[in-house]
């Protein structure tokens, strides 16, 4: 039994503060869990990281690097700890690739396909929970934060396309997404993790 478990969405989402909720629920249920992210999940990945949030760069350098984090993330990280049984719960994965880079920026789909093949023929995550809100209300959640990295400066349209760019993923590939209407409650999204949970 596999379980590698993604959570997506726009900035703002709450996507954060759920996943924590999240993985502390399944330790109570005595399942062996490791938290992890993207970019980052290694030293060479968090370096990147670093980079990726506070560097400006070309579209395609900026895609590369994150599926560069993500190859070392596979194989350092991921691929070993579902190996030994444990599950894997990771903030990102590719799905933020096609949503950010290919909504967002506009960087071919073919082309984020290509990596994607290349950097995790074999590996899908079992579940991905994309946390969906309208764009206002993630930029309104936003606004409280005292520093901003370099996507999170973007325009309200950015995200438009980015949310856009997760729903052409979702529809790609529905089979494999819980989609989450993240402007509910905390309390009201808990009640459907905890459903998510017990379903698992
Ligand atoms: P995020 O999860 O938002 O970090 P934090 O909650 O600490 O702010 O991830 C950082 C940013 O990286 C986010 O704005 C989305 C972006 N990103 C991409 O553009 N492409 C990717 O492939 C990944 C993994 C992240």
């Amino acid at each position: 039994m596999t379980k590698f478990i993604t959570f997506e969405g726009v900035d703002g989402a709450g996507k954060s503060t759920h996943l924590a909720w999240f993985s502390d629920a399944l330790r109570q249920r005595g399942v062996d869990v490791i938290v992890t992210r993207e970019p980052g999940g290694t030293p060479l990945g968090e370096q990147l990281r670093e980079i990726l949030l506070n560097q400006t760069m070309s579209i395609g350098t900026e895609a590369m690097l994150m599926f560069a984090s993500r190859l070392e993330h596979v194989e350092q990280v991921i691929k070993p700890a579902l190996a030994v049984g444990k599950w894997v719960i990771s903030d990102r994965f590719s799905d933020a690739s096609f949503a950010y880079q290919g909504g967002g920026r506009g960087m071919d789909w073919e082309k984020l396909r290509q990596l994607e093949r290349w950097v995790h023929p074999d590996l899908q995550p079992d579940l991905t929970l994309f946390f969906d809100v309208p764009v206002e209300v993630a930029r309104q959640r936003l606004a409280s934060n005292v520093s901003l990295d370099r996507f999170e400066q973007e325009q309200g349209c950015f995200f438009e396309r980015v949310r856009a760019g997760y729903h052409r993923r979702v529809a790609e590939n529905p089979s494999r997404y819980v989609v989450i209407n993240a402007a509910q409650s905390m309390s009201a999204v808990q009640q459907q993790l905890a459903e998510i949970i017990a379903s698992l």
